[in-house]
């Protein structure tokens, strides 16, 4: 059984590196003039804004509804700032999480970086030192794969079915790693809803199984949630960070899917000790994440109403599903029989296994790319990329029917073709 209390130490999660870093002085004054921009500031190399090529920059947003930047607001969207992120911002993100998340304990804190991919490389290299465990939803986002993977962890996928993860794989390898007296696994990442590239919404119940085998065996969820608000279910799912009453979630949120991918912003929640050791990691990588993506950010949700964000979050959802039931269509209608698949319930992937093929790479890199149709071969999704694999990524997102149904029907007419000469060498035998 877990007793459930709160954190106290998080030194035991870092890694030597993340320990070892500084802070940088230079940031840290800096921050504070920015503050209290009445000091007299002599401390940092911030450049002189008067001299920046820029007069003003208007901004049209989608509603008609208009935004000129000019002097200091100009300035702050061109100039250094803070780390942690642009102070309006943070003041609307840590809003924006009350009110989807409720925290249950007192002590978080939020980050912007440059898109949650940012978020989740840097929580890895603050929490992995080679040979330590880390448990990993699988089939894996590519993206995480390749940041997790260099950091030589023991690596360990788990299988999934239509509510997560198995929470029964998580309770095996944790006892296994008992019984065998070797540390047990630090961090668990999860992508909950609209799993890339599987498509799966995890359930609220099997959240709250996994949660307790967190507290149980004491590891940190790295809880990736880019597709948050892009689901097809008729309630907002529950986030792990909303039941996390011990403070060992860390929760990744990203503007991508609804705001701006280019604009590369994202936050990360969660308690205040991960997160000073992230402003640490950021005061000497990136800085902090582009000023003008952020105020742009800001002054959309500042000039929305609850009820016009929730309608853009619905307008989305709307959107998406409607993608995902056009491609469905078209798939049903071509891959009948050879291939199988299920509904994704959020993001803007559908995952298909290939029947008859053990490997469909060169299928997919050599004649489907040559065609001029690209689709990702499944290898991409998992640790070992070159182990045989027969399932491919279709993203739903951009395409129209009339390209979905070109591109589908000669990817189908390719795997027949493929699939046949198989059975041809198989009758011949
Ligand atoms: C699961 C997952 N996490 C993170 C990201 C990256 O998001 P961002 O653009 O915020 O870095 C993606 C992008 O596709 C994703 O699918």
């Amino acid at each position: 059984m877990s007793v459930k209390k709160r954190i106290m130490d998080y030194g035991k999660y870092f890694t030597e590196a993340a320990k070892r870093r500084q802070p940088n002085l230079i940031r840290t004054l800096t921050e504070i003039y920015m503050r209290n921009p009445e000091s007299l500031f002599f401390a940092g190399g911030l450049p002189n804004a008067s001299l920046f090529p820029f007069k003003e920059i208007t901004i049209t947003y989608s509603n008609g509804m208009k935004k000129t930047l000019v002097d200091k607001d100009l300035t702050s969207a061109l100039q250094y700032g803070p780390t942690q992120g642009h102070i309006p911002l943070l003041k609307t993100m840590t809003e924006f999480q009350k009110k989807y998340h409720s925290p249950k304990y007192n002590d978080w804190d939020i980050h912007i970086v440059a898109g949650s991919m940012e978020g989740c490389s840097k929580m890895f290299s603050m929490l992995i030192e080679p040979g330590e465990s880390a448990m990993v939803q699988s089939p894996t986002y590519t993206g995480v794969l390749n940041s997790i993977l260099p950091m030589q962890p023991d690596f360990i996928p788990l299988e999934m079915d239509e509510e997560g993860i198995l929470a029964d794989e998580i309770e095996r390898v944790c006892e296994e790693k008992i019984k065998n007296k070797k540390p047990l696994p630090k961090l668990l990442y999860v992508n909950p809803t609209g799993a890339n590239p599987v498509g799966t919404v995890y359930s609220t119940e099997r959240k709250r199984k996994i949660y307790e085998l967190a507290c149980r065996y004491d590891f940190i969820i790295i809880e990736d949630d880019a597709y948050f608000f892009l689901h097809f279910l008729e309630e907002q799912p529950k986030s792990f960070f909303s039941m996390d009453d011990q403070g060992r979630v860390v929760r990744l949120d990203s503007f991508s899917k609804f705001m701006s991918a280019g604009l590369r912003l994202g936050v990360v929640t969660g308690p205040k000790a991960f997160m000073d050791k992230l402003n640490l990691h950021k005061a000497s990588t990136t800085l902090h994440p582009a000023s003008l993506s952020q105020v742009l950010v800001c002054e959309v949700l500042a000039n929305w109403s609850e009820d016009e964000l929730d309608a853009h979050f619905k307008n989305i959802q709307k959107f998406y599903r409607e993608k995902r039931d056009c491609m469905l269509k078209v798939i049903k209608k071509h891959f009948t029989g050879i291939a199988e698949w299920s509904e994704p319930k959020g993001g803007m992937f559908v995952w298909m296994k290939i029947k008859g093929m053990d490997d469909i790479y060169d299928l997919v890199i050599e004649k489907c790319a040559k065609q001029g149709v690209l689709v990702l071969p499944g290898h991409a999704f998992y640790a070992d990329g070159t182990a045989p694999c027969s399932y491919i990524r279709l993203c739903y997102s951009q395409a129209s029917e009339e390209d979905m149904e070109k591109g589908l029907s000669k990817i189908a007419a390719m795997i027949i073709e493929e699939t046949s000469k198989t059975q041809c060498k198989i009758n011949a035998a």
